[in-house]
């Protein structure tokens, strides 16, 4: 993770309760209210038909919204123009200029804003610079690989020196080789440029994580959880977010005390990472299976359990254990096992309470509008397909 430099100034990109609606008027942004400090990278992350290009196209002005304001540097810019507010726009299928040299295209937006001739000459050197193709200024896109394209495309946003980039998707056309290579380029891009606000759309939880000062997780039209890629990863507060930002085993319980949690069908009570919801309340546990050890004989923990080991998957670095825990899905990640236990036998696993977090008993937002888990993602996919919460196939790192 990247960390943001702290300002007091106004917010780079404001959202103010804002709606939009699509043809037909059907709303397909509901209420969004976010806040993204001037010069920090925040991920909008979220399934297919989230709302995420949606809340994106708003900023740049593309979408218009029926409810809400937009603000930019703390002015309102919902009924500006798109030219009128300074964006930088790179999308997912580059969207260069064919006919275009990579310098025409590098300067096309400048060419519009009548900068003269001279300027322009030094800002498409310094832009393609930045992204590593100063000696590809002649050359014509198709004679480019798509790595090097969406390179001269974050170039061309960048041209004229924007405040605010908008990233759609923008490495999801690459091979996961290069993408990884493009993300750090990323990075390192962020932190060259420290004051301009940058808004990244993606469904991989991989660049969200790698890439973002905060994340927000998005769900049919709405936000469902905002903060840190830290906060957000070691401690959800939703059952959507444990699952779609990594993946996890969740479990119900039902609370005893601030600490501890009783499982339906296991005699001792588990000792759970401090919660502030009421006892006897029936909510739900989530633990990351790569927090899960299998315990060797003798060995203790301070939860144990015993799980009915159904299937192991070997994925290089580590295993994935797939069986049950007092009859629920469950799957246990372990560095690479030496010995491996068989399928149909029971195995004991251990835990620290503070990895068991507690999850909303009920999947609402903090403005208490019920969230549900959107059916067709692939997390829901996932789980249906295996009847695993990990989703054999959804622990490797996704993006
Ligand atoms: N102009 C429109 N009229 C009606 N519905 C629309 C319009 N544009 C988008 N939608 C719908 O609104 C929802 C949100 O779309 P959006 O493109 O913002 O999702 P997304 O999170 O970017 O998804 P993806 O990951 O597939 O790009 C989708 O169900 C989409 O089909
Ligand atoms: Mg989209």
């Amino acid at each position: 993770m990247i960390t943001s430099t702290s300002t007091t100034r106004s917010p780079g990109i404001e959202f103010r309760n804002v709606t939009v609606r699509g043809s037909g008027g059907v709303v397909i942004l509901e209420d969004l209210t976010l806040s993204v400090g001037r010069g920090e990278v925040v991920a909008l992350l979220g399934p297919s038909g989230a709302g995420k290009t949606t809340a994106l196209r708003a900023v740049a002005g593309f979408a218009e919204p029926s409810a809400g304001q937009i603000l930019l540097s703390g002015k309102d810019v919902t009924h500006c123009e798109p030219r009128e507010r300074g964006i930088g726009m790179v999308v997912q299928n580059y969207a260069l200029f064919p006919h275009m040299t990579v310098a025409e295209n590098v300067a096309f937006g400048l060419k519009t804003r009548k900068i003269p001739r001279r300027e322009i000459a030094v800002r498409v050197g310094e832009a393609l610079e930045m992204v590593g193709m100063a000696d590809k200024a002649d050359r014509h896109p198709r004679t480019l690989s798509g790595g090097q394209q969406q390179r001269i495309a974050i170039a061309r946003a960048l041209a004229p020196r924007p405040e605010v980039l908008l990233f759609d998707e923008p490495l999801s056309a690459l091979d996961a080789q290069l993408r990884q290579g493009m993300l750090a380029e990323l990075g390192r891009l962020h932190r060259e440029l420290p004051d301009v606000t940058m808004l990244y759309v993606t469904h991989g939880q991989n660049e969200a994580l790698t890439l973002a000062d905060r994340i927000a997780v998005m769900a049919n039209s709405r936000l469902v959880e905002y903060g840190t890629a830290e906060k957000l990863y070691r401690d959800p507060e939703f059952e959507f977010t444990a699952r779609f930002l990594g993946s996890s085993n969740v479990l119900p319980v039902t609370i005893s005390s601030a600490t501890e949690a009783l499982l339906p069908g296991h005699p001792e009570l588990l000792k759970i990472a401090p919660t502030v919801q009421a006892a006897e309340l029936t909510a739900k546990l989530s633990l990351r299976p790569h927090r899960v050890i299998l315990l060797a004989a003798g060995e203790r923990a301070e939860n144990e359990l015993e799980m009915q080991v159904e299937e192991i998957q070997w994925r290089g670095s580590t295993h994935l254990i797939a069986g049950r825990v007092a009859g629920q899905p469950f799957a246990v990640e372990a560095l690479e096992l030496a010995e491996l236990p068989h399928p149909g036998t029971t195995v004991r696993i251990g835990f620290a309470a503070a990895d068991a977090v507690m999850l909303r008993a009920e999947t609402r937002n903090s403005e208490g509008v019920v969230v549900a888990l959107p059916t067709g993602s692939d997390t829901a996919a996932d789980t249906m397909a295996t009847g695993h919460p990990a989703g054999l196939g959804s622990l490797a790192v996704a993006s």
